[in-house]
């Protein structure tokens, strides 16, 4: 199925970035109409052309702020059945240097973006958060009933904010708004058709774009942060997971709304494997090919020695599991590295 004139429209902010665009193309092909709105501060308008070119289609885009009341009243013009809030500001180490800057985008447009999504009567919001929310956990795999852990960065608060104020909204709604709080590991990899993306804006902070960036050249060999972990091989344990099969999860998030009035739920999204730093470096060499060029350096201060996902709730309630191995995550982030780098 895919979209027609007639489907529901659901917006979808943040819809130029990298999970926001990959999760576009996943409402269409389930018959949803996606409407990115998106000011650009982190990605560009190319993305709307890849879009085009994998859709046959240009989508519905405005390029506004989302936490701009009056910017927003166009998008709001034309009847909305649901929304997907991607748009945040998303680096951690940024996120200490710039906290007023974290609190105001992530926190203010998402108290602004809920009013306007109450007042039209928009009964479905599916929310970005993370699984920062967790901190170091005592307990893996961590499942969604474990505790919250005092934030280690803004960026990190700013999530749990978030996760708080929607559970306010939902409740002051009398449960009229269903909430999908979902809780992303690591999401890594790429459209396979390399016409869309991540595009990290400077110094990659994440291990998969700094990799391929190295591989192609653009950087100096990869630093593994630490190889002095309490793990089989001494380096950090992440759950990594191919941003398709994210995607996918949000259409999955959205059905289940529709289907349950007035529920608010919190999800893990992950693969439920946890993988080393070496095992993602030795993955990434048997999926190309390539020799990864890396040395072994300090650890990254902040940085959790081993979270892995326990998915089973999303399996059970959304029906939702990866389908995509970690060998395809990485084969496809190398594609698109090559296409930027040509
Ligand atoms: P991204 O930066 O690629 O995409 C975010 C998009 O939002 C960008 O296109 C940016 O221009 C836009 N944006 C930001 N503030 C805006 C505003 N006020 N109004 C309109 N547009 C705005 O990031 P991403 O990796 O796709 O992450 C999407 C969401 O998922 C974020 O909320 C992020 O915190 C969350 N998340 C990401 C990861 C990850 O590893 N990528 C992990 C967990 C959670
Ligand atoms: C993964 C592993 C590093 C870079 C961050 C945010 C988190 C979430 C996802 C949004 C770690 C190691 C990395 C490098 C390395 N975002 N590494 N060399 O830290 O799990 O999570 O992004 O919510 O909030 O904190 O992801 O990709 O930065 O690191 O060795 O150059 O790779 O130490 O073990 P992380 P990451």
């Amino acid at each position: 199925m895919s979209s027609t004139p007639h489907s529901p429209r659901i917006l979808v902010t943040g819809g130029a970035g990298f999970i926001g665009s990959h999760t576009v193309l996943a409402l269409a092909e389930a018959g949803y109409a996606p409407v990115i709105v998106d000011d650009l501060r982190n990605s560009r308008s190319e993305v709307l052309d890849g879009l085009e070119r994998i859709m046959g289609h240009r989508v519905e885009f405005h390029g506004v702020d989302c936490g701009d009341r009056s910017g927003m009243a166009a998008v709001f013009a034309q009847p909305v059945h649901g929304a997907i809030h991607f748009a945040a500001d998303k680096a951690v180490g940024e996120s200490v240097a710039s906290p007023e800057q974290y609190f105001s985008n992530n926190i203010g447009a998402t108290a602004n973006l809920t009013a306007m999504l109450r007042e039209a009567g928009v009964q479905h919001l599916v929310f970005s958060s993370s699984c920062t929310v967790y901190g170091e956990t005592e307990t893996l795999p961590v499942a969604e009933s474990a505790p919250v852990q005092p934030a280690a960065s803004p960026y990190g608060y700013t999530k749990q904010a978030c996760e708080h104020l929607l559970r306010y909204s939902h409740s002051a709604a009398d449960g009229a708004l269903g909430v999908a709080l979902l809780r992303y590991f690591n999401p890594i990899g790429a459209h396979p058709s390399a016409e869309i993306g991540e595009l990290p804006i400077g110094t990659p902070a994440n291990l998969v774009p700094f990799l391929t960036q190295s591989v192609a050249g653009l950087r100096p060999a990869l630093t593994v942060f630490g190889d002095d972990y309490p793990t089989p091989d001494g380096t950090c344990i992440r759950d990594y997971l191919h941003v398709c099969d994210l995607a996918e999860a949000h259409v999955a998030a959205l059905q289940w709304l529709e289907k349950s009035a007035g529920a608010l739920e919190a999800f893990n999204l992950g693969t439920g494997q946890g993988s080393s730093v070496k095992e993602v470096i030795a993955a990434f060499e048997a999926a190309t090919g390539m020799p990864v060029p890396h040395q072994f350096g300090d650890r990254r201060p902040g940085d959790v020695t081993a979270i892995y996902a326990d998915a089973a709730k999303a399996a059970e309630l959304l029906g939702w599991r990866t389908q995509r191995s970690l060998q395809t995550c990485l084969a496809d982030a190398w594609r698109w590295q090559q296409k930027l780098s040509a």
